[in-house]
């Protein structure tokens, strides 16, 4: 009888056990992952650049940097967004502040590529959980990268 109870608490125990680590397994997908990956956050890269480069306003500030160097920001930015989502990726670009210090972008600026970026996120349906998620911690950055409010 004891020998029944002791086993009956033990299958509990680990039932239990295996039910919390899925449901943990579940709640700790990264942002990265939400997002659909590397392959997604390039291509999310892509279309966000693709709209700042040839907005009037903004491609002021892409003028003259030569093809490769584009190719450089690009994928420091792919890098930046992976590791900042929780991906496997390491970042070895510049701070931002360091990045953008000099450049003079202003508050209108600010918002107008926050504007790109919402567009961007609808192009590729991303879910609204993750878009705010992505907005807030692309508003975290704002301190470092707009010199003229
Ligand atoms: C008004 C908004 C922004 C403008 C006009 C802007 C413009 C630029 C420019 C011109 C560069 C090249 C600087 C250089 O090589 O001398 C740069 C670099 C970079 N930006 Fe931005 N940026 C903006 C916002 C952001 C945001 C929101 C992020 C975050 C995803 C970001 C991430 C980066 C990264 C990772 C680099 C590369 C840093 C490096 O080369 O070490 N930028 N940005």
């Amino acid at each position: 009888m004891q020998r029944k109870l002791a086993l009956g608490l033990l299958a509990a125990f680990l039932l239990s056990f295996c039910t919390a680590g899925s449901a943990q397994a579940k709640q700790e997908k990264t942002l990265y992952q939400r997002l659909g990956g590397y392959d997604a956050l390039a291509a999310v890269t892509d279309d966000f650049l693709g709209r700042l480069t040839t907005d009037a306003q903004m491609k002021r500030f892409f003028v003259g940097a030569s093809t490769d160097s584009q190719k450089k920001i690009r994928q420091h930015i792919v890098d930046f967004l992976c590791a900042a989502t929780g991906g496997p990726c390491a970042y070895i670009g510049r701070d931002m502040k360091t990045a953008h210090t000099g450049l003079g972008i202003t508050g209108s600026d600010w918002d107008l590529t926050v504007k790109h970026l919402v567009a961007t996120l609808d192009k590729f349906k991303v879910p609204e959980k993750e878009k705010g998620e992505v907005l807030a911690a692309i508003s975290g950055l704002k301190k470092d990268i707009v010199e003229q409010p």
